[in-house]
């Protein structure tokens, strides 16, 4: 048992939740469920970053003041995330005074250290990105990221010095290999610091939407530097050195791939000019895409695509296939680190195969069984039944893929658990027996859902109490501690098992 904090990027409020978003968040919740489980003290953070031009840009087009409209989306957020049974600790909004001032006395730190100096600033500017570029790294003339046009920006600005943190970042790369994951990912940060870093400019003084800069009113900070910040407003950073203390020694930042650059170079050096260890741990994930495209944000409309990933809200998937099914095919499907292609297809046919016809299929077979064979009642497990070694296999196979933040494995080994039982029926056909001779199979076979539904509670925690409660368990399985709770010979037999109605209706 340990401790565990694990946050996701901040969202921007100038876009509604969609399920790119809702990749990440699901991801980050099942993987802080998991840690629950495992009885560490768990922290996990999500939230929205609502200041910048951009956020400013998306107000005025709706007539509303910053104020309102940030107010009005992130609510959008948080009751997304509510959708989706994400289970954050926290929800912090950038807009909230104890950000403000967080953000103050982070940053006056960094000038008092004298890493952040003034300086006159020109520039290409892409508002979506909220960032600079420079001409080489445009295309064809337009924004890398988001196609779309940059404009000309010049400011007199106050810069941190990051080309100051070249060598101390190279040396943290070097002693902390696995600071940042998947590998090929930290190489692309640190060919970033290969190639030469340098300093950036982190106020501006054409907006007012932001933190101010407290030594010099004239400036807000630039949306990135306060953004990042969020991950120690919420430990209580320039309140609670204690708390600080117990949280970010164990951070882990869940962030997609396009801001690598910002968690992975900017932050550690923010952090070292601050007088704070580096986060200890970035995991980095693809993007999901729809017929391969990368629309994964607010970017220039595709005429040959019906569809944009940005299009789909979460709540139009669930309202059709059920949460905890969204939920499994966004963790199953795409493993984290790879880029994914979305299809309603691809989620109607994971939900027909995999929950319909193995698990769903399971739970009401087993109970149908009981109820004919053993007048409803749950025998108990045979200690030498060879489920009990694929049960095994399944702990410790979804247990190895959670510690290193791959659902899709964790997922993957408790379903060969779900077909080596589902053969195991077929072979023994217990509907065939013999009241009496079918007590060690049946008893084996709700043991088996005992530990699904424990292996399953952090990805599917609806479907997961569904099952406790109908092989006659009282509580909750996330409330059991892993993996212990797990190991075979728990279901004690003697309980009342519920048939109920499908688990998850097979879909045309
Ligand atoms: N506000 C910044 C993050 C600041 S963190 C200090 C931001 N916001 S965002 O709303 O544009 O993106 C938030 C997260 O959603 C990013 O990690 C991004 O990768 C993720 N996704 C947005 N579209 C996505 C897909 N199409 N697929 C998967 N994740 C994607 O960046």
């Amino acid at each position: 048992m340990g401790r565990f904090y694990i946050t996701t990027p901040i969202f921007y409020v100038n876009d509604v939740p969609h399920l790119g978003h809702a990749y990440c968040a699901v991801n980050a919740d099942a993987i802080a469920r998991w840690h629950r489980g495992l009885g560490d003290e768990t922290l996990f953070l999500t939230g929205t970053d609502e200041h910048g031009a951009k956020v400013a840009e998306s107000a005025e087009k709706h007539s509303m003041s910053p104020a309102d409209w940030t107010d009005r989306t992130s609510e959008r957020f948080q009751e997304a995330w509510r959708t989706l049974n994400i289970s954050n600790d926290d929800f912090i909004r950038t807009t909230e005074a104890r950000h403000y001032s967080t953000v103050q006395t982070f940053l006056q730190r960094i000038y008092d250290n004298g890493y952040i100096v003034k300086d006159t600033y020109k520039g290409l500017y892409c508002i979506s990105c909220e960032d600079y570029y420079t001409t080489e790294a445009l295309v064809g003339g337009r924004c890398p990221v988001h196609l779309c046009d940059v404009v000309e920006m010049e400011e007199d600005n106050y810069f941190f010095r990051l080309s100051a943190f070249e060598d101390r970042l190279l040396e943290w790369y070097e002693s902390a290999p696995d600071a940042i994951a998947p590998f090929a990912k930290r190489n692309e940060a640190l060919s970033f610091i290969k190639g030469g870093l340098k300093d950036v400019s982190i106020t501006r003084t054409s907006l007012t939407w932001g933190v101010p800069v407290p030594w010099d009113s004239s400036h807000v900070f630039y949306v990135w530097y306060d953004a990042l910040i969020n991950y120690l407003t919420a430990i209580g950073y320039g309140t609670d050195d204690e708390k600080v203390a117990t949280w970010w020694p164990h951070v882990h930042h869940l962030i997609g791939k396009e801001i690598i650059r910002f968690h992975c170079v900017w932050w550690p050096a923010m952090c070292m000019a601050a007088g704070i260890e580096p986060p200890s741990n970035i995991f980095v994930h693809g993007w999901l895409l729809v017929g391969g495209s990368k629309l994964s944000k607010s970017m220039a409309a595709d005429e040959d695509s019906p569809v944009k990933l940005t299009d789909i809200t979460p709540a139009s998937l669930t309202e059709d296939f059920g949460v905890d099914a969204v939920r499994y095919h966004l963790l199953r499907e795409t493993p984290l680190g790879s880029d994914g292609d979305f299809s309603i297809g691809a989620l109607a046919s994971r939900y027909n195969s995999d929950l319909a016809n193995n698990l769903g299929n399971l739970v009401a077979r087993v109970a149908t069984v009981v109820g004919s064979k053993c007048g409803g009642v749950g025998p108990c497990p045979d200690p030498e039944s060879p489920l009990a070694e694929a049960a095994a296999a399944a702990v410790s196979g979804a247990a190895d893929a959670w510690e290193k933040f791959a659902p899709h494995e964790a997922l993957e080994a408790t379903w060969r658990l779900i077909g080596a039982t589902n053969a195991e029926l077929e072979a023994t056909s217990p509907w065939k027996a013999e009241p009496g001779s079918v007590d060690n199979v049946l008893g084996s076979a709700l043991e088996v859902l005992r530990i699904v539904a424990l292996l399953i509670s952090a990805a599917m925690p609806a479907t997961a109490d569904e099952i406790w409660q109908r092989i006659g368990l009282s509580g909750s399985p996330a409330s059991e501690l892993l993996p212990g709770a797990a190991a075979w010979g728990g279901y004690p037999g003697g309980l009342t098992v519920i048939k109920g109605d499908p688990l998850f209706p097979r879909r045309k």
